[in-house]
């Protein structure tokens, strides 16, 4: 939510013609991976394009690497029921929708209603549409009326205060072998010296994570960050 409000991100056209926000990879190294990373659907361009010049908080946008990044994961793991905790304008949730089976279901979760609107719009507009639901709400609210042990993939995109809560809900709600990505996980660097209420959070919730013998965890640099997290099931929780 406050990501454009940090002093340190940068915004700019890169020589793919998409943003970046992002200080901790470097730019150069940033333009060469959107530069080689295969652009989404026709849709999700636009939904790009919007954004970042409809929007007040561009950077929020996981953009092509994640979203491709995103698409990868759902393909490869199998997933068929997906939650994602921070909707926004629909880019991520469409990302996963494109690419789940035809059987397969996304519950995506905003709480806010201008953002929300912006979504079902592009969502209606997507042949993906019926995999695709989106609640309006608070997400620590809504997570905790899911079921146990029947998510299979847990995407954390939202305030970043909750991410520990969120993480606790997922845990519950993923079936044995279940998947999180927790997104800004490096949250610009800040981690490293938290100053502030949200850096803290993110520090916190990198530290439960790592102590959590049921988590088996991946630290990737992509981007801001992505905590990857395979729920055990050899390990009681
Ligand atoms: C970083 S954006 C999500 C970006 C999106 N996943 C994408 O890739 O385009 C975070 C979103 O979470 C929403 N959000 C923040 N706090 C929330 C809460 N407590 N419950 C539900 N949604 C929340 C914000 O309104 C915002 O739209």
């Amino acid at each position: 939510m406050h990501h454009d409000t940090l002093g340190s991100g940068r915004l700019g056209e890169s020589a793919a013609g998409v943003y970046s926000y992002m200080d901790i990879v470097a730019k150069e190294a940033e333009e060469y991976a959107l530069a080689h990373t295969s652009p989404l659907s026709p849709l999700l361009e636009e939904v790009e394009a919007f954004t970042l010049t409809k929007t007040a908080y561009p950077s929020m946008l996981t953009g092509r690497v994640e979203g491709r990044f995103l698409q990868l994961v759902v393909q490869l793991s199998g997933a068929r029921q997906v939650v994602e905790i921070g909707t926004f304008t629909g880019y991520s949730a469409l990302a996963m929708g494109e690419v789940l089976p035809e059987k397969g279901r996304i519950l995506t979760i905003e709480n806010n209603p201008d953002h929300a609107k912006i979504a079902r719009e592009f969502f209606t507009r997507s042949s993906s549409r019926s995999k695709i639901t989106l609640r309006l709400g608070e997400a620590r609210e809504i997570l905790k009326s899911l079921p146990d042990a029947e998510t299979d993939l847990v995407f954390i995109d939202a305030d970043k205060q909750n991410y520990t809560a969120y993480y606790r809900e997922s845990m519950r709600i993923l079936r044995n072998n279940g998947l999180i990505l927790a997104d800004n996980a490096l949250w610009y660097g800040r981690i490293f010296d938290p100053q502030d209420e949200e850096s803290r959070a993110m520090a916190d919730f990198n530290e439960l994570v790592n102590a959590d013998k049921q988590a088996e965890k991946l630290f990737l640099t992509i981007r801001d960050g992505i905590y990857v997290i395979r729920k055990r099931g050899d390990v009681a929780g």
